[in-house]
């Protein structure tokens, strides 16, 4: 993954990352890292998180590991303390968390994996916010929250996904409303099909099992899409960028498409 030092977009920013995995979210804070941001990581895997933090502190900037279940109020807390403690300001908060989807159609899914998903992408993504508010306010900051190209289609076996993302973007309009008075824009993005590590090898797993190629695949997926590619991390994790930087200032309750132009919003 290249991630230059590309401006000062972000300089003087705190920004807070939760669900740092390998693909977007290690992707977000990459980017915002080169674009002068300390960023505070936050997954429950702190061997990650440790890993992410030398490669964001070699880019100059500072980083702070906090090993945090956002489904967890008490550590949820404690991420919101050790980031103040650490930096005293917050300036974006971005909401990655994600775990897969059942891929299983609604009749067969039980309502416990709907109720988890909600759990970590939408009351996740509001414990976190609510936390965070008074320091946003003062910042005069924003929230961005990671959405999907799944609210533009109602394909087969994604419903489990829809619900939790369509209601993680009534929410973010929502916000944006209550919060706009209190100077804090609430924005989401929503990417298309990631051409990260986890695409990766889910391709190369079909490609295996259908005895076609990995290129195959992504040709025949990517033709789908307006510019015949698939977006990379760090092309989504841009438009993150840009939405918590000063260039978005007049910009809250949107949500930007990051597809390649699969979907026309
Ligand atoms: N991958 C795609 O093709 C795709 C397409 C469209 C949209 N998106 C969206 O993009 C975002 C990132 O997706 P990604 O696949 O690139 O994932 P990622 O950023 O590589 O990983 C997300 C990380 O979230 C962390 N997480 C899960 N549950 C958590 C919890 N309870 N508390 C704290 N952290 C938690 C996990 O790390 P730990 O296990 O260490 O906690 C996981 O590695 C998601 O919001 C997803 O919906 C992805």
């Amino acid at each position: 993954m290249s991630t230059p030092v590309t401006s000062s977009l972000l300089k003087g920013q705190t920004v807070v990352v939760s669900g740092i995995g390998p693909g977007l979210g290690s992707a977000i804070a990459l980017r915002c890292a080169a674009n002068g941001a300390n960023v505070v990581l936050a997954a429950r895997t702190q061997s990650r998180l440790d890993e992410l933090a030398a490669q964001v502190r070699d880019l100059g900037v500072r980083a702070l590991t906090v090993a945090t279940d956002i489904t967890d109020e008490a550590a949820a807390i404690n991420l919101r303390d050790a980031a103040l403690a650490e930096f005293g300001r917050v300036d974006t908060l971005v909401n990655n968390a994600f775990v897969i989807p059942s891929r299983k159609p609604f009749a067969e899914t039980d309502f416990q994996h709907i109720r988890d998903a909600l759990e970590l992408t939408v009351f996740g993504a509001l414990r976190l916010t609510q936390l965070f508010t008074p320091a946003l306010e003062e910042s005069k900051g924003s929230v961005v929250n990671i959405n999907s190209m799944v609210l533009r289609h109602s394909q087969e076996r994604f419903g489990s996904y829809k619900l939790a993302k369509t209601a993680l973007l009534s929410m973010s309009q929502s916000l944006a409303t209550e919060l706009g008075p209190k100077g804090i824009r609430v924005n989401s993005v929503a990417p298309g099909y990631i051409w990260g590590p986890m695409l990766q090898s889910y391709f190369a797993h079909q490609a295996g099992k259908y005895g076609t190629t990995v290129e195959q695949i992504y040709e025949h997926t990517a033709s789908a899409s307006d510019l015949k590619r698939l977006p990379e991390p760090d092309q989504i994790a841009d438009a993150v960028v840009f939405l918590a930087s000063p260039m978005a200032i007049a910009i809250t309750g949107q949500c930007l498409d990051v597809n390649c132009g699969e979907y026309h919003n």
